[in-house]
């Protein structure tokens, strides 16, 4: 509850606080990762378990990966954010837990598929990758966030790592093929 009221307070704060160059900097190394994975996850959602079909898949995944790594730069670059910034940055990140969430529902799907090409342990790689790149630009924003706001922030984070540790242990199973 102390979450929708969060929001509801971002929405009003974002109409009326002008928002200094750095959380608006990561809002939009934020949202530059929420596209590419939809992209990814839109990519695995169409594609036909074809080995050709699946390079895309594998390029989208680098373009994910490198997304990630961006923000980790950008937060690192910034300065303490402030309240009004931490909100809004808040509210980006909840927006990409939904779509990783998504693509780690595709990719899950895809399972078989993949392992049936022998490529799951190059999916699993790239989601250990991807997470660790994620946890990584977790820590670098939490590191910018106000004390008061930090419990928040990391609890918005939590269920980006529990849709990658889902797909993670999917594609576990199949290691040793
Ligand atoms: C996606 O979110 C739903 C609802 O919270 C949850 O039950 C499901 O386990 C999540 N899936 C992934 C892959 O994160």
């Amino acid at each position: 509850m102390r979450v929708s009221t969060l929001f509801t307070a971002a929405a009003s704060i974002a109409c009326a606080t002008f928002v200094t160059a750095d959380g608006a900097a990561i809002v939009a190394a934020l949202s530059n990762v929420d596209s590419e994975t939809q992209e990814l996850g839109s990519r695995v959602q169409d594609w036909n378990g074809g080995l050709l079909s699946s390079i895309p898949i594998v390029t989208q995944s680098a373009h994910v990966l490198s997304a990630i790594n961006d923000g980790t730069d950008t937060a690192d670059d910034s300065d303490p954010l402030t309240t009004e910034e931490a909100i809004s940055i808040g509210s980006a990140v909840n927006t990409l837990a939904t779509t990783v969430n998504a693509t780690m529902t595709a990719i899950i799907n895809a399972h078989d598929d993949f392992e049936h090409l022998l490529l799951a342990p190059i999916v699993l790689l790239d989601l250990k990758a991807q997470k660790s790149a994620s946890d990584d630009m977790s820590s670098a924003l939490l590191a910018k966030v106000p004390t008061a706001l930090q419990a928040i922030a990391s609890n918005l984070a939590a269920p980006i790592d529990a849709s990658f540790n889902q797909a993670i242990e999917v594609y576990s199973i199949s290691n040793g093929i």
